[in-house]
């Protein structure tokens, strides 16, 4: 047994072996509470990572990237902890070789649609989810996936003052907003800022606690309003209406400022790059009808009548072909069209991109909600475009777009058309043609004129990943606290509005 003295001593002697052990039980500790985060011990089906060598392995000089990810994650694990040590590794790497540029400014992705992506979804959420994560990697940004509300508010603390936005469901923003063990308070000075919270959300409508600014949104809500002082409606035209649009945002319809979401966007481009591009001459003599179910055959917002079909069909030489659910068709389905049925989506694709034009029947009805368009139809809208005539263009087919519904004493003013496809409406052939409903004629026409003049692929300027990286970049870099801080002061001055803390 030791007497106290040479207890001392045998101390002093191992002062260096006593740093080292407590320094690796520290790593360990905060390693198994970053794999607590992280869920690691939640989830033993995965493969495991290579972690940290043994303690005793370990030298003071190894960088906090070797210790923590020395042997890097086996490359087919695309879970969303996988996809985080890929990002926090990389971030320790360029701060330890002082080489870092937007690496350091992290975003949350709260956000179910972003897991939806690494899962492998493809509905409109995560195709717009998509579009931001390779916005977000081109700009080299840092992001972070998290996969609750518990978990944001680990990860916002573990990086605090790198975490610049935090992309999320409404009902977590809103639960974060008012929980206090969550958001920035005088008594949690830890907690998220409410600024830094941003709605990820694919509706129209405001939904945030601090608004519109801090709701992203997926369409531009408003680009009726500019389209006005476009007068020849040319591809030019259109182009510079687009740029206009996301350049000056809304000013006209609301003098508000807090009037309209923000605009983020999507893009389908990467989708549509999975489809290989079919030359026009090489195409079957194929027109797509494009509804999936049969009801949008039938009824007053039905575009055409079946005659239509029979007469475009022996004037153009064309096939009608339709993927509409369901084998028992009624009475009122076109027997001019065959239906192939209900398509999974590298099919759908397929045969789109296979046909010569794609033909709207009137619904699905895809306007968007605006204010302007509220006041002036005395009707609220809302909905979503739908991306399949956007991924006809892309695939190089010209779309037939309906036109519901019009000012008769003025027929041309497309701001009163009300159109299948509300955007797509502002371009013309060979991309677009606009015919209004019931019009045989014209209907014959554009049948014939779209299945024999062929267009290249097109993407809307403001649907480009470069627009969406442009716009992203923006809004990146807006001063978000100053944002909120004018509001905080509005808020106080009115009594209006829920107060919060910076
Ligand atoms: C997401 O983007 C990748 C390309 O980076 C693409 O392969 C994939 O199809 C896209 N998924 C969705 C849902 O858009
Ligand atoms: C077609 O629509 C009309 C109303 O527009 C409705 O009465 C009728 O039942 C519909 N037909 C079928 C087969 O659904
Ligand atoms: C489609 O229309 C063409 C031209 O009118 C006609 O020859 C053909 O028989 C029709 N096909 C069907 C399935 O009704
Ligand atoms: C960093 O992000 C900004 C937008 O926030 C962008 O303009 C800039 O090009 C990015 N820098 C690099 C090196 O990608």
């Amino acid at each position: 047994m030791l007497s106290d003295s040479s207890w001392l001593r045998s101390l002093t002697i191992s002062r260096r072996r006593i740093v080292l052990l407590l320094l690796a039980g520290g790593l360990i500790f905060v390693f198994s509470i970053y794999l607590e985060w992280s869920g690691y011990t939640n989830l033993t089906s995965l493969p495991w990572p290579t972690l940290s060598p043994s303690p005793a392995d370990l030298s003071p000089s190894d960088s906090l990237s070797d210790i923590f990810f020395p042997g890097g994650l086996p490359e087919e694990d695309h879970s969303w902890m996988a996809e985080n040590d890929r990002t926090i590794a990389s971030l320790f790497r360029c701060v330890e070789q002082g080489n870092c540029r937007n690496q350091t400014k992290v975003v949350i992705l709260a956000g179910g649609p972003f897991r939806g992506v690494l899962r492998g979804d493809n509905g409109g959420e995560a195709i717009w989810a998509n579009s931001t994560i390779i916005a977000l990697q081109r700009l080299g940004y840092s992001f972070l996936y998290s996969s609750s509300r518990e978990r944001t508010s680990h990860l916002y603390s573990m990086f605090r003052n790198l975490v610049i936005a935090i992309f999320a469901d409404v009902p977590d923003v809103k639960a974060c907003f008012h929980d206090h063990d969550c958001v920035r308070v005088e008594r949690n000075l830890r907690g998220i800022p409410a600024w830094k919270l941003f709605s990820f959300h694919f509706w129209s409508s405001a939904d945030n606690p601090l608004g519109r600014k801090w709701t992203l949104s997926p369409e531009l809500v408003s680009d009726i309003i500019h389209v006005e002082a476009v007068t020849d409606h040319s591809l030019d035209a259109v182009e510079r209406y687009c740029i206009l649009g996301v350049s000056h945002s809304m000013p006209l319809a609301d003098q508000s400022p807090d009037s309209y979401n923000t605009y983020l966007g999507y893009s389908i481009e990467p989708q549509c790059a999975h489809q290989t591009h079919i030359p026009f001459d090489v195409r079957p003599a194929q027109a797509f009808v494009y509804s999936k179910h049969v009801q949008n055959f039938n009824g007053s917002k039905y575009a055409w009548a079946p005659d239509f079909f029979d007469e475009a069909s022996a004037a153009a030489g064309v096939e009608f072909i339709a993927g509409v659910h369901g084998t028992d068709l009624p009475e009122f389905f076109p027997s001019n069209i065959t239906n192939v049925g209900f398509m999974a989506q590298a099919d759908f694709y397929s045969v789109v991109a296979n046909s010569r034009v794609v033909i709207g029947v009137g619904r699905p009805v895809t306007h968007v909600l605006s204010r302007f368009s509220v006041s002036h139809f005395g009707s609220t809208k809302s909905g979503h475009r739908s991306p399949t005539p956007y991924e006809a263009l892309c695939f190089g087919v010209p779309f037939i777009n309906p036109i519901l519904n019009w000012d008769r004493k003025n027929p041309t003013d497309r701001t009163r058309w009300d159109s299948q496809h509300d955007t797509l409406k502002y371009l013309d052939p060979p991309h677009v043609y606009n015919v209004f409903k019931d019009d045989k004629e014209g209907f014959i026409n554009a049948v014939v004129q779209a299945t024999s003049t062929p267009i290249e692929s097109f993407v809307l300027p403001d649907m480009r990943i470069s627009a969406i990286e442009a716009r992203l970049g923006g809004i990146l870099e807006t001063d978000w606290k100053a944002e909120a801080a004018e509001l905080l002061a509005d808020r106080k001055a009115s009594r209006v509005g829920e107060t919060f803390w910076l």
